[in-house]
């Protein structure tokens, strides 16, 4: 596969050198520019695509303006970042700068990784040896106290190290409690402590990020192997989703978080597209994190209704994953999306939700209008069901319809325990499901009783 660049252009030549004698230029090479021609010429060259450009707002010889068109006219569809001094006025207004297709605007001092992580998948930028390196100072064997939430758990039975465990881990002895019992870096015995019937290991919080990198390493890789069983691709893709909205949860969505949230679509789709996964090998997931199940089915639908082009597929799968963003910083009672359980005045803020989640959208540049307008239609239903109650020419948009009825089918389908599950399904299908289009709900019931 063709490897990926990052395009800098700046006269600031002392910031390019840093850039170019950065160790992260291994896993993902830099262009520099000194000069607006430079840029032009390397932005033109067929032979390289880019990740995404870094433009200073100063150019020795080129208006920024000038290329910022010329990056259009070339390469549409790759980020558009400024870059300034941070006591540099930015030189354009808000809506300029969005006519304009600029992602954001970057304050100096700023490096070469945390640039990269704006643009560049996880999996690109996980680096085993780097990881292994993070060790932490905690002896082996030896007791710590530590708060219960200086760590979170993994499944034991599930953690794939390989040879070596990428990350220090640890037992539970009792709350607050902890013992190391396999260093970053060291072969582990993983075996051994399943016979000992050791449900979890631990990790530390500080590597989190580094762990959701792997989950999403580990998930692509399986992905496109053909020897391992689709009952085990859906299964890591859910434990990658897992990991992504444990984090998207409690930190919001930024930059950072979107970079994470497109590697977990991209997964989804690798799913999707290049797997035969029908509904019935998800449910048994029902009860898990509802947005996983909502992007797995809504690409599938998406699948299904013809939509092929990668960029519109894209925006159905990042809008999917996204469409309950607004919810998440609301009490757990809202988050069960059940009205019949909230008082009036909760019902109020949960209806507010989907226009929450269109302006946390809005403000990630970027992303395509798509996704913003569909995360605030995403209850909206035909008839004047749903809400808010406007209704947009009669219905919502298309990716929003696709969005809604699977978000009631997971919704109907997550409350119930595995027995009944048939019966909800087959309760689902006969509903008249008035408040979609009927291509819609035809694709959708094709999808749960395939020909
Ligand atoms: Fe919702
Ligand atoms: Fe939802």
């Amino acid at each position: 596969m063709m490897k990926s660049w990052v395009l800098v252009a700046d006269a600031d030549v002392p910031f390019l050198i840093s850039l170019r004698d950065d160790s992260k230029t291994a896993l993902v090479p830099v262009a520099t520019a000194e000069s607006g021609r430079q840029y032009q010429t390397l932005l033109a060259d067929q032979t390289r695509s880019y990740y995404g450009v870094f433009l200073s707002i100063t150019q020795k010889d080129a208006s920024v303006v000038g290329l910022v068109k010329f990056t259009h006219l070339r390469r549409p569809g790759v980020p558009i970042f400024l870059i300034k001094q941070a006591h540099d006025v930015v030189p354009f207004t808000e809506s300029e700068l969005r006519t304009m297709g600029i992602h954001k605007v970057l304050d100096k001092p700023i490096n070469y990784l945390e640039m990269l992580s704006l643009i560049v998948p996880l999996r690109v930028l996980f680096d085993p040896d780097e990881v292994m390196q993070v060790r932490n100072h905690d002896a082996l064997n030896e007791e710590v106290k530590v708060e219960d939430a200086a760590f979170f758990s993994v499944q034991a039975s599930t953690y794939l190290a390989g040879n070596k465990s990428f990350f220090d881990l640890y037992l539970r002895l009792s709350p607050n409690l902890y013992v190391k019992v396999i260093k970053a870096g060291d072969t582990a015995n993983v075996n051994q402590y399943l016979d000992l019937d050791v449900q979890e290991f631990f990790i530390r919080y500080e590597v989190r990020g580094y762990y959701v990198a792997f989950c999403e390493r580990m998930a692509a890789a399986l992905l496109a192997s053909a020897q391992v069983s689709s009952a085990i691709k859906v299964g890591q893709v859910f434990r990658h989703g897992a990991e992504v909205y444990a984090l998207l949860r409690q930190n919001s969505a930024n930059e950072q978080s979107l970079q994470m949230v497109y590697g977990f679509v991209s997964n989804v789709h690798a799913l999707v597209i290049h797997n035969t996964v029908t509904v019935r090998d998800l449910l048994s997931y029902a009860n898990q994190e509802h947005a996983i199940m909502v992007t797995i089915l809504t690409t599938m639908l998406a699948q299904k209704l013809g939509m092929k082009a990668d960029k519109s597929l894209e925006a159905v799968g990042i809008a999917a994953a996204l469409h309950d963003i607004g919810l998440y910083k609301m009490p757990a009672i809202i988050q069960q999306e059940d009205e019949s359980k909230m008082t009036p005045d909760q019902v109020d803020l949960y209806h507010s939700h989907p226009d929450l989640g269109s302006q946390i959208a809005e403000s990630l540049r970027g992303l395509p209008s798509a996704v913003s307008q569909a995360i605030a239609q995403h209850h909206v239903r035909h008839g004047k069901h749903g809400f808010p109650a406007f209704s947009p020419s009669g219905g919502a948009n298309r990716i929003a319809e696709m969005i809604g009825i699977t978000d009631d089918f997971v919704r109907i389908v997550g409350t119930v325990e595995q027995e009944g599950l048939e019966e909800r399904m087959k309760a689902f299908l006969m509903a008249t499901t008035t408040g979609f289009s009927d291509e819609v709900v035809t694709a959708f019931k094709g999808m749960l009783v395939p020909e």
